[in-house]
């Protein structure tokens, strides 16, 4: 270890543990309690660097699928010698054909039960795609979680809502954003998929959020994001905020959940004062519940780049197993940090 490298240790380990640590710990302690397999259907850099900490660092064990010669090539350029046969799957190797041609048929069969025609070449071609058969393997068990997305065409969406799917009584999965400054933590959903949803959707993505911030070990304290505030505006806008925490308060009378309410009066104590004297938050809410896409992704990227908090995800929710999508912009450190949400995600 170089004394560059020593010191940035010693440091990290002399400041006091963030939230993303302590999830880190968490998922150390869970993948030693039973080992937690985690899928990587890409292989670039940023990945093998990240499949190498995490196995090291015993949050995950990762599952590389890549073609072998090429993968100890690269691997043997970057010095990575954690990686070896057992972290990496060939799908389309002649050796994996029998797992393979399961996969396509048991995939075909699932989509013929959706309602989709497909033909089975049309099957295989997907299946040969590094994502859908780790889609699968998680499907099959033989995995336990999934993460894609670091380039485009390698985007875990289609294979986790037609082989993974929702949980029921989920119709949509959701995007959930960590942001986190010091010591102030938020929530905010959704950020990533779902571009208007109707009020039941809305009412669905608080109460899938609120599953996944207890799941990291936080009460959710949830407000349902308007421009309005007690019907301060009338807006067919505000009557879809009303009408979705009207429908998750009756599905979960036990969450601590207010809306419409606008942001100031959900997060400032003083505001929340003045406008909703009576509301269950009292001006402390953490999960925020954004009207539509445009609010939820443009708000998170504000409270990033001009609020100065990290952002961490998005964290894909409301599946049956975990996959979660990695921005393209995902450093080695991103990566690993969403393998270890991805291990918590796996207690449900
Ligand atoms: C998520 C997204 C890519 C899906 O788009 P799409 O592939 O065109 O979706 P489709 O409507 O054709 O649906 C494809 C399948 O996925 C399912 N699906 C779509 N969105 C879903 C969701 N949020 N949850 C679960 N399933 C979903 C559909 O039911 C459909 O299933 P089927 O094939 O069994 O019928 C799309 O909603 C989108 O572009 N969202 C915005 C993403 C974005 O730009 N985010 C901002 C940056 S992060």
């Amino acid at each position: 270890m170089s004394l560059k490298e020593h010191f940035h240790r010693l440091k990290k380990k002399m400041r006091p543990k963030t939230y993303v640590d302590k999830i880190v710990d968490k998922a150390i302690h869970l993948n030693a309690d039973s080992k937690k397999v985690i899928v990587f259907p890409e292989t670039d850099v940023i990945i093998l660097k990240a499949c190498s900490a995490i196995l090291k660092r015993k949050i995950a064990i990762p599952l590389i699928i890549g073609k072998k010669a090429e993968l100890d090539v690269t691997l043997d350029r970057l010095r990575i010698r954690n990686l070896s046969d057992p972290y990496i799957l060939d799908h389309l190797d002649e050796k994996n054909k029998a797992q393979f041609e399961s996969f396509v048929t048991e995939f075909y069969d699932m989509r013929k039960k959706d309602g989709k025609e497909i033909s089975l070449d049309e099957a295989r071609v997907l299946i040969s795609k590094p994502q859908y058969y780790g889609a699968m393997l998680v499907y099959k068990s033989v995995a336990d979680g999934m993460i894609s997305g670091i380039n485009s065409e390698t985007k875990p969406y289609n294979p986790a809502f037609q082989i993974i799917k929702t949980k029921s009584g989920v119709p949509k999965a959701s995007g959930m954003m960590i942001m986190e400054r010091e010591h102030e933590l938020l929530f905010f959903a959704d950020i990533a998929l779902n571009i208007n949803p109707t009020a039941e959707e809305l009412a669905a993505i608080a109460l899938t959020s609120a599953t996944t911030v207890s799941e990291l070990g936080t009460e959710p304290k949830i407000a349902m994001l308007s421009f309005s505030t007690r019907d301060s505006a009338k807006h067919e806008m505000v009557e879809k905020v009303k009408l979705a925490t009207k429908l998750a308060k009756e599905k979960s009378p036990e969450l601590i959940i207010d809306g419409e309410i606008q942001l100031d009066a959900a997060i400032v104590p003083e505001v929340a004062l003045k406008k909703c004297k009576d509301s269950v938050l009292h001006g402390k809410a953490n999960v925020l519940i954004f009207p539509d896409l445009n609010s939820g992704n443009i708000g998170y990227k504000l409270v990033q780049r001009l609020g100065g908090f990290k952002a961490l995800g998005p964290i894909m929710q409301g599946l049956n197993k975990p996959i979660n999508d990695l921005s393209r912009g995902a450093s080695v450190e991103d990566v690993v940090e969403l393998a270890a949400i991805t291990v918590l995600q796996m207690q449900q």
